[in-house]
């Protein structure tokens, strides 16, 4: 029986320059202007999207590996996307927006300031994918770089902060009756002492409380810390784990437990697995491309190094094809998840650097579950299979571009909603209430 499911769209560069390194850049869309983006987002309103994700870091990396990030644009530049979210919000009625925001980057009341801003202006459609990359903290002070776990605290921190700010308008605190002529209750205000560890400051907020909830909060870690994060915290949870029943079943149960384990309901998590499929017109033109992708020349192995490097923030196109990774090439604050996407379950100490890049050059079929390369009908039937599983959801992760847009969901849509799984109409109230309209 079909489950419906929660889709999102992960615009995985970032604010950044869509269509660079693609054929489609001669569609000549200018990337630094809002039109790219609104006319995205309407197809994906259109298609019963819940909303759109932009990914960000608020820096161009180490100073060390700036050129490798830059060179292709993989790593930067990328605007802010925080300020990109009003124009898309303008563009639709229904979509809900959630920029990347970094706790590193932005004072708790300056940031509580903004985003309650954007979640009136936006008839409570903002979400806020919060990060905790410290990569990025020479630019906002010369204080020691944080390590892992600590990013994490200082995040919960931020943002019970933030929440607390959002929250010092008590109850009965907005009166706004004409006939009396009162705006609000003055005593009513929280003032918000705040001493913590990382930050101070006292409140109350200048600005009034939401009508249909405070922004919804998503979180992509995958560590123990950031799984504890999520479950203390999050609205939504950005899922990375192979697609097997087990798995899914595994990461799942480990999200709700976060949850119970602070006071909160498993359901109060969607949990959404981020796939980046290739949606294609056959099972022939599947087949074809899985065979193209199968023993990638030293050219395809380049493109995957340049890639690798920017993402890990270390230069791999120097190192030799043929010897195995020293893992101590990475700093210590290159997440192990993203070494691991890069080495999977090779022993480092004996695989070659190429059958590494190799394995992420290669293609698979959705049919056989080996990739995420097949057609609507085969998509849809995995997306059905992990609603049976008790998913919530999935994110769908590209460039937010036209091309990409039409290329992924022109005959995906309508093979999801025959089958009950995508929604057709929007609920009213906000990105709450989209999250749990089922
Ligand atoms: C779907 C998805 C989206 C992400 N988006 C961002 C992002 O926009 N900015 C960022 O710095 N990290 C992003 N990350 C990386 C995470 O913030 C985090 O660094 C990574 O998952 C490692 O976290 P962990 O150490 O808790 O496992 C994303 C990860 C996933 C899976």
């Amino acid at each position: 029986m079909s489950v419906p499911q929660h889709f999102g769209w992960f615009l995985a560069r970032g604010f950044g320059p869509h269509g660079w390194g693609h054929p489609y850049l001669d569609w000549d869309w200018r990337w630094t202007s809002p039109e790219l983006y609104q006319q995205s987002a309407r197809e994906l309103e259109q298609a019963g999207f819940d909303f759109v994700l932009i990914e960000d870091a608020p820096s161009l990396g180490s100073p060390a590996t700036i050129d490798t990030r830059v060179r292709h644009a993989f790593g930067g530049p990328k605007l802010d996307p925080l300020l990109l979210a009003p124009y898309l919000f303008q563009a639709t009625t229904h979509l809900g927006v959630i920029p990347t925001v970094n706790p590193a980057a932005t004072l708790p009341y300056t940031a509580a300031r903004q985003f309650s801003t954007l979640q009136h202006l936006s008839g409570h459609r903002l979400g806020l994918n919060v990060v905790t990359d410290t990569g990025s903290a020479r630019h906002f002070s010369d204080a020691p770089q944080l390590g892992h776990d600590a990013a994490y605290d200082r995040a919960e921190e931020w943002l019970a902060g933030i929440r607390a700010l959002w929250r010092s308008w008590g109850d009965g605190a907005l009166v706004a009756d004409p006939v009396s002529g009162v705006y609000a209750d003055g005593t009513k205000l929280d003032a918000v002492r705040h001493r913590g560890e990382y930050f101070a400051f006292d409140g109350p907020l200048n600005a009034v409380p939401f009508e249909h909830g405070e922004p919804v909060i998503a979180s992509p870690g995958g560590s123990g810390r950031g799984l504890a994060f999520a479950g203390a915290n999050s609205d939504i949870q950005l899922a990375l784990a192979p697609l097997t029943e087990k798995s899914v079943r595994e990461y799942r149960a480990r999200i709700h437990a976060a949850a119970v384990e602070r006071g909160r309901r498993p359901e109060d998590i969607t949990i959404m697995f981020a796939i980046q499929p290739t949606i294609v017109s056959s099972a022939e033109e599947a087949d074809r491309l899985v065979a193209a992708a199968a023993n990638p020349d030293d050219r395809a192995l380049t493109l995957i190094a340049q890639r690798q490097s920017s993402d890990l923030e270390t230069d791999l196109t120097g190192l030799d094809l043929d010897a195995p990774l020293d893992p101590s090439i990475f700093g210590e604050h290159v997440s192990q998840g993203s070494i691991r996407r890069l080495t999977g379950d090779r022993d480092v100490a004996t695989t070659p650097l190429r059958a590494h890049l190799a394995s992420l050059a290669r293609l698979g079929r959705i049919s056989d579950r080996s990739g995420f390369v097949g057609t609507a009908e085969e998509f849809a039937e995995l997306v059905e299979e992990l609603g049976e599983w008790g998913n919530d959801g999935v994110l769908l992760w590209g460039d937010l571009h036209p091309v990409t847009i039409h290329r992924t969901l022109d005959e995906l849509v309508p093979v999801l909603r025959r089958r009950g799984i995508l929604r057709r109409d929007h609920v009213e109230g906000g990105l709450h209430a989209t999250l749990r309209a089922f």
